[in-house]
């Protein structure tokens, strides 16, 4: 995809699950090259947007295009264009790392010497040679992150799907994770990631769409969305709360008058 393509479209996306609305009007436009952070709480519908954006699910209603293909006619030409890493980790627990790689690679048909090979590339990029025969059932949660993206990367599609890539991992290690999104943002992949973290959207996305109860609530840079949310603002937290402690920390003087 060309700089300046439009890599994922959503209009008017309308999903229920037995008459529940999970998602209600969601619009999304993604620019190709670009990483677009979902942000959004739990059952907002991150997962319901990725699902039917990556051909698991079908909408009720809408309108949706991935990588210049329609999701809902041409699904399987979508299918060869995306990658996706999903909020459940998908790699075998029995089989080392390296198995894994090299089974994903059969099922996306290459020849077993060139799913090999791309095995090792790959765990060479997210640093698992040295695990790479080892059983993933003794790997940290990190590693196993880690081995999910390289799965999700075999053929190297053009559009990539993160489903919460860094719930559950420590702060190190969600670091690490945010280290290998951005190398991949840096080889012109587009990227779409949900997260509940404002932070991580915030390190990572060019855009952030805010999703709520199956819509897109605001949408903008993460600059423009937080200044719309207000100014700095500290907050203090004491132990033993009396207000001119507080007031003497924060401006180095106790208060002239006794608060009330
Ligand atoms: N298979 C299902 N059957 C019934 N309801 C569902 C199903 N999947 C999701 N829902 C409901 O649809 C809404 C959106 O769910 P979804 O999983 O898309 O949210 P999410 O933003 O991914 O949440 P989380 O952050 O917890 O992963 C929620 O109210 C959820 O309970
Ligand atoms: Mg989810």
């Amino acid at each position: 995809m060309a700089y300046g393509d439009t890599a994922i479209e959503a209009v008017d996306v309308r999903k229920r699950y037995r008459g529940k609305v999970a998602l209600d009007g969601f619009d999304l436009t993604v620019e190709a090259g670009t990483v677009c952070g979902l942000l959004g709480p739990n059952g907002a519908g991150k997962t319901t947007a990725v699902r039917i954006l990556t051909t698991l699910l079908r909408p009720d209603g809408g309108r949706v295009r991935v990588a210049g293909r329609d999701v809902l006619a041409d699904p399987r030409a979508v299918r060869y264009r995306i990658g996706l890493v999903g909020q459940d980790t998908s790699v075998d627990e029995v089989l080392s790392g390296r198995q894994n790689l090299v089974l994903f690679g059969k099922l996306c048909h290459l020849p077993t010497a060139a799913a090999r090979r791309r095995a090792d590339e790959l765990l060479e990029r997210f640093e698992l040679t040295g695990a790479a025969d080892r059983s993933v059932a003794g790997y940290s949660g990190g590693m196993r992150r880690r081995l999910d993206l390289a799965t999700s990367l075999i053929l190297s599609p053009p559009v990539l799907f993160l489903d919460e890539p860094t719930t559950g991992l420590d702060p190190r290690t969600r670091i690490d994770v945010w280290a290998c999104v951005k190398s991949l943002v840096g080889d012109g992949t587009t990227v779409l990631l949900t997260t509940q973290y404002l932070e991580e959207a915030d390190q990572l996305a060019d855009r952030i769409a805010v999703i709520d109860a199956g819509r897109v609530v605001a949408e903008g840079t993460p600059d423009e969305l937080k200044a719309k949310v207000g100014p700095d603002r500290v907050e203090t937290v004491t132990r033993k709360p009396t207000l001119d402690e507080v007031f003497l920390h924060l401006t180095g003087h106790r208060p002239t008058t006794e608060p009330s």
